[in-house]
């Protein structure tokens, strides 16, 4: 790869006649080297500012395993003059994020910043620990992203897509590596530096699974609730574990997903019964959060945990056809259960359920305190798109999330707003 610069004007301007305006260096770089390459250095063009403006340097590094990306701009501004500054926004080990930034009216070209010299120190070997992290810098995809050891002290791995705008730079940055605290937050809450903005999205790792259970008791005895492959996410997307319960006396059926979600606020739990004893039992669990394998909760306990003691059901007097099938229907002439005292009424329905990977009707005939709905119009219950049987009050939202969409609506914009491209310049590293 040739260490060849797009160097493009962001902007020329005439002073007005009589009033002092400062001449600035000017240009823009961006890039990714390997660490061994650096220090760099440029050789900027200059412009005259509005007379009043000053002149800045604005240079971001990040740093992931045996690269390093640079983005760099220098021009006019109208930010008040700021002596040069060097932040480390986040420290290793691992991925780290540094600037330097100066504003100066001092003098012509005195954003006179043209190496990284003085900015940037090879890292010191770090001890390496037990993680090990996928670790890729790249303006694009991370093609080939190589699995490396991580330095002592990271605790998680990072997958995320920073945007960096402004000052004449448009630049998408493709970012794995090593990190000492888990979430999307390599910026350290940095929004901007000099001119630029930035953002990042994170591509997490959930967990992947369906769980379908039948038997007897499950709302009172805790089951397993594991899933063993794991999928990444697209960007933006979070994870997501849901579990729903239906009791209906002499059995029960427990409906599970874990994947990754586009739907569902990041950072919720909700528990919710929807239909109580006596009669049918309709309960679910969902938790939508934004780390990597946070969707691990192992046992249907964190439902079960949400539901009042039962006490064991005394029988009534009404019997009705009692059935539970999580894929199909019930017959018309299902055995007859002896109701629960205060069950008087015998339902024959069904939920029909989809999203999180399942679609499914799951019919459902047992004794209900009152007629009506077991779900009370619910239409969502986690990641589960749901609607009962006769509930016809809305038209069903499409099932959304499930991580089976397309990478497509991740583009990479390399900056072709920037059509006033006047001239190409050389970066060297060493001239
Ligand atoms: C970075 O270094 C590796 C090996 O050290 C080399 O194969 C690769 O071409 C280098 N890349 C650049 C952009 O210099
Ligand atoms: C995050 O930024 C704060 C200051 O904003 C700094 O004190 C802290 O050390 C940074 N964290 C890391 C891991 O760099
Ligand atoms: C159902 O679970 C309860 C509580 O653990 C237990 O007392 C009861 O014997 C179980 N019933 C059956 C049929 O396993
Ligand atoms: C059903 O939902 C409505 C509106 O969401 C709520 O006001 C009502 O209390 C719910 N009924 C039951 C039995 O939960």
């Amino acid at each position: 790869m040739s260490l060849v610069f797009l160097l493009v004007l962001v902007g020329v301007t005439f002073p007005l006649p009589g009033v002092q305006a400062l001449v600035c260096q000017l240009g823009t770089a961006k890039g990714v080297w390997n660490v061994s390459d650096l220090p760099l250095s440029w050789t900027p063009k200059e412009t005259t500012c509005t007379s009043g403006w000053g002149c800045q340097d604005t240079l971001v590094f990040i740093e992931s395993g045996p690269k390093v990306s640079m983005v760099l701009s220098k021009g006019c501004t109208q930010a008040g003059d700021q002596e040069p500054r060097v932040t480390e926004h986040r420290m290793g080990p691992g991925l780290s994020m540094t600037s330097y930034t100066h504003v100066c009216r001092q003098g012509d070209r005195c954003n006179n910043l043209v190496t990284s010299a003085p900015l940037w120190a090879s890292p010191r070997p770090a001890d390496p620990g037990s993680l090990r992290c996928p670790v890729c810098l790249s303006p694009e995809v991370c093609l080939e992203s190589t699995e490396e050891i991580c330095p002592r002290g990271s605790t998680d791995c990072y997958d995320g897509l920073l945007r960096l705008t402004g000052g004449g730079i448009s630049s998408n940055l493709r970012v794995q590596g090593c990190m000492t605290q888990p979430g999307c937050n390599l910026l350290n809450g940095t929004r901007e530096v000099g001119p630029l903005s930035m953002t990042e999205t994170c591509f997490l790792t959930c967990y992947r699974g369906i769980f379908i259970q039948s038997r007897e008791n499950l709302s009172q005895e805790p089951t397993e609730w594991t899933a063993a492959a794991t999928e990444t996410c697209e960007a933006g997307q979070v994870c997501q574990e849901t579990l729903l319960l239906v009791d209906i006396g002499f059995t029960s059926t427990l409906v599970g997903s874990k994947r990754c979600s586009a739907v569902g606020a990041k950072d919720s739990q909700t528990n919710s019964i929807h239909s109580r004893p006596p009669g049918v039992l309709v309960a679910s669990y969902s938790h939508f959060c934004a780390s990597n394998l946070c969707n691990g909760a192992d046992s249907s306990r964190v439902l079960l945990n949400s539901l009042p003691p039962q006490a064991a059901p005394v029988p009534g007097n009404r019997q009705c056809p009692a059935c539970l099938q999580p894929f199909g229907s019930c017959s018309s002439d299902s055995p007859k259960m002896t109701c629960p005292r205060g069950a008087d009424h015998c339902y024959d329905g069904y939920i029909r359920l989809s999203g999180g990977g399942l679609t499914t009707t799951m019919s459902i005939q047992g004794c209900v305190a009152q007629p009506g709905f077991l779900l009370n119009h619910t239409r969502q219950i986690g990641i589960f798109s749901v609607r009962e049987k006769d509930d016809v009050q809305l038209p069903v939202p499409e099932p959304q999330g499930g991580g089976a969409g397309s990478l497509e609506s991740l583009t990479w914009g390399l900056g072709l707003a920037l059509a006033l491209v006047l001239w190409w310049g050389t970066l060297c590293p060493s001239c």
